[in-house]
Parts: structure tokens; sequence; C-alpha cells
């Protein structure tokens, strides 16, 4: 029998539950790596689809397999029709992210291999749930605000077509990189909770769409994914408040979170974070909408101080403090950040359910099965004795 370790009540931090080739964290120097590569280097010289292709296979693509990987997911991008239907019919105030995650299960119904087991086929289904993810936002974006979903354009990129399919215009090449940056960004970080959720779905043999499914679940708290949109919640809800250092500090005395801020991992700034503020200053720059920048300095600044006074130095800006007002500043709306986000890490769950299946990185798969301390009412290994409704006092 195992031997029994008791980590519990401590949301397994620290606890190593597996091996992973796909990305590494150096929590103290604020790295990190996909597949081998840094980030920075990513973000600067690659684009989505590559970082996709490398996230899945396990190195970078030579000119030709990038090719036709982008080929394969610019053709996977058409989703069934009564999807729309569907669509049509659901309240208009739905929450996106209950939209996507609500759309996983019916695209998997549409997928013609979901019973097939072999890696090539689960690699035919992620680009399919990569090609899908951005059509099935922006179709229903369009579809609470009474419009036709568009259909998508194969001379755009994954970034571009996004925009397009969202607004019905063709981005700027500028503004189209960036967002595709910013889907590099995003597409991985270890077993961070919603690729913990996915992994562990898949342990149990279920198909890669029931893991993602969970994987958005996860992500749309405001913990995870939705700490962006909570990001831009702060920034609007501040915009005309003068005294920053004030409301930082009024906010942590009552014991509110700065959303943005810390991370369960790293113990300095987050790399994507840094890369995005710098990318948040261009784009105000460039727009005229510099205020944002601004102000999220600020509270950085702020928030910064107050934690060092508070003995908490590591709690930094984390990815969502400056994607926030990046994506803001390109239109995208607040309630779309998290999905946006979805979008990007749908490769990084993909690989993961695909390492988690086929035990790309250990002897063999295992079946995710931790336990609980039972601390409720016992009685006995009897039990407690039974007393219809009406004899209870
Ligand atoms: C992400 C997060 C959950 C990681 O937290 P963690 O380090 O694993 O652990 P905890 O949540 O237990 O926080 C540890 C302590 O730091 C404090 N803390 C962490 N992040 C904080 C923040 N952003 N603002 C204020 N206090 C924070 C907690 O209140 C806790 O204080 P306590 O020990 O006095 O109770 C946390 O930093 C957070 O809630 N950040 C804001 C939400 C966010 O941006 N999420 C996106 C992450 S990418």
């Amino acid at each position: 029998m195992a031997q029994v370790v008791s980590v519990k009540n401590t949301g397994l931090r620290g606890i190593t539950v597996a091996d992973t080739k796909i990305s590494f964290i150096d929590a103290d120097k604020g790295i990190l790596i996909y597949r081998g590569y840094r980030i920075e280097e990513l973000a600067e010289r690659s684009t989505f689809m590559e970082v996709a292709y490398l996230l899945l296979n396990g190195s970078l693509p030579g000119s030709g397999e990038l090719k036709e990987f982008e080929k394969e997911v610019t053709a996977a991008r058409e989703v069934p029709a009564y999807l729309y239907s569907c669509m049509k019919d659901w309240p208009k105030g739905a929450k996106p992210m209950d939209v996507l995650q609500a759309c996983v299960p019916v695209l998997a119904m549409a997928d013609p291999e979901l019973a097939e087991e072999s890696r090539e086929a689960n690699v035919r289904m992620a680009i399919r749930l990569i090609a899908r993810m951005p059509v099935v936002v922006a179709a229903w974006h369009r579809v609470r605000n009474g419009l036709q979903p568009l259909a998508s354009d194969p001379t755009l990129s994954h970034a571009a077509n996004l925009l397009w399919l969202l607004n019905g215009k063709r981005p700027d090449e500028e503004m189209a990189r960036d967002l595709d940056v910013c889907l590099i960004l995003h597409a991985d970080h270890t077993f961070n909770a919603s690729t913990f959720a996915c992994r562990e779905v898949v342990s149990t043999r279920a198909h890669m769409y029931a893991g993602i499914a969970a994987g958005i679940g996860a992500l749309s708290g405001s913990l995870h994914g939705g700490a962006n949109a909570e990001v831009m919640k702060m920034l609007l809800e501040l915009q005309s408040e003068k005294d920053i250092p004030g409301w930082v500090k009024a906010r942590l005395d009552k014991g509110d979170r700065i959303m943005g801020m810390g991370h369960a991992v790293y113990k300095t700034i987050d790399p994507r974070a840094r890369f995005l503020k710098d990318m948040a200053f261009r784009i105000g720059k460039k727009t005229g909408q510099s205020r944002w920048h601004e102000l999220s300095t600020q509270i950085e600044t702020a928030g910064l101080e107050e934690f060092k006074k508070r003995g908490k130095t590591e709690i930094q800006p984390n990815v969502d403090f400056f994607s926030a007002p990046v994506y803001h500043m390109m239109g995208i709306p607040r309630d779309l950040m998290t999905p946006i986000f979805a979008i990007s890490r749908t490769a990084g769950w993909c690989s993961h359910i695909i390492e988690e299946k086929f035990a790309e990185a250990q002897e063999k798969p295992a079946l995710y099965r931790p336990q609980a301390e039972y601390v409720g009412q016992y009685c006995g290994l009897m039990g407690c004795e039974y007393s219809p409704p009406e004899d209870r006092t």
C-alpha cells in the first residue's frame, strides 16, 4: 500500500504531484520556460501557432511543419451550425465563460474522432479545439448583441481572425501581433488549478473535451483566470481616485486583495507581467490611452510599498495585472478577457491532457485519487442510528 503523506488543507502548495516536460517555472528568479524555451524569447520571436505546435509536439516546427499545422488549424475553424442555434436560445446575459464551457461538450458531440484513443487522434482533437475556441467566444459575443456570427477569414492569423470575428473589422497588423503575443504569454503555466483540473479529469480516461470543460470551469474563478476581469473592474473604479496609496492601504487593512498581484508560485514579479507592462505602455502611447498604464503603475507602486510594510515582498504583479489594460485598449470587453485567456490556454491544456493520457513524462498513467481526512459526525463503525424524519427532534 502507498505510504500516506498528509499535506491537507494547504491547496497542495509546494507538493509535487507529477513530472511534466511541458513547462517550467523558476519561482525565485521569475523565469517561465515552455519545452526548454524562455517565454521572453518566444514572445519576441515566435507566433502563437508555433508555440501551440511546440507545446503539443515537444519541439519547434520546421517551416514546412509550421505551414501544415497552420493550414490544419485554419481548416478546422468551422463549428457545427447547431451550436449557433443553441446560442440563439440562451439568455443574453449569460457569462461568456459559462457559454464557452457549455459549448465544449457540444463541440465534442461533433468530433468524429471522439472515440479514438491514439495520440495522433488526440492531437487532431487539440487542433480542432484550438481552432474553434475563438470562433465560439466571438460568436457568443455577437449573438448576445443581436448580431450574426461572422465566418472566419482564412487569410488571417489566429489572433487577427479573433479580432475580426469579434468586431467585423480587420485589425491593424500591430494590434494583431500584440494579441498574438498575449496568446503566447498565456499558453501554458505548469500545474496551475485549471491545468490540474484538466489532467485530473482525463486521468480517469475521460476524453479531451471533458478535461477542457473542467479547465474552463477552474479558470473562470477570480483567483485564477477571472482575475484579469477583476483587475479591469478595479481600474475602471479607480479612474478618478486621487489617493491611490490611501485606497490600497484601506483595501489591505480591510483584508481585501489587490487583484492581479500575488502568485501561488512566483516569489518575484511574473515574467509575463513585465512583458505586458511594456506592451501596455506602448499601446497606451500609440492610442492616446496612456492613463491605463499610468494608473496600473500607480497601483503597482503603492501595492509594493504597502506589501513591503507588511513583510510580504513576494506579492508582485502577475500576468493579469497588465493584460487587463492591454485588452481594454484593444477594445476587448471586460467579460471577454478571461475567455481570451482560455483561448490561449487551450494549447497548454491539450498538451497536458496528452501528456497525462499517454504518460509521456512518467512510467505509466495514474488515476488521481487523493484522500481527505474525515472530520465529520462519527458514531463508530456501526454507523449512527437512523430514525425517520417524524421521530427526529
Ligand atoms: C493568486 C493568489 C491566490 C496566490 O496566493 P498564495 O500566495 O498562494 O496564498 P494565499 O492566497 O494564501 O495568500 C497568502 C497571504 O498573502 C495575502 N495575499 C496574497 N495575494 C494578495 C493580494 N493580491 N492582495 C492582498 N493580499 C494578498 C493573502 O491575503 C494571505 O494573507 P494571510 O497570510 O495574512 O492570510 C493570491 O496572490 C491572490 O489572491 N491574488 C489576487 C488574485 C489574482 O490576481 N489571481 C491571479 C493569479 S495569476
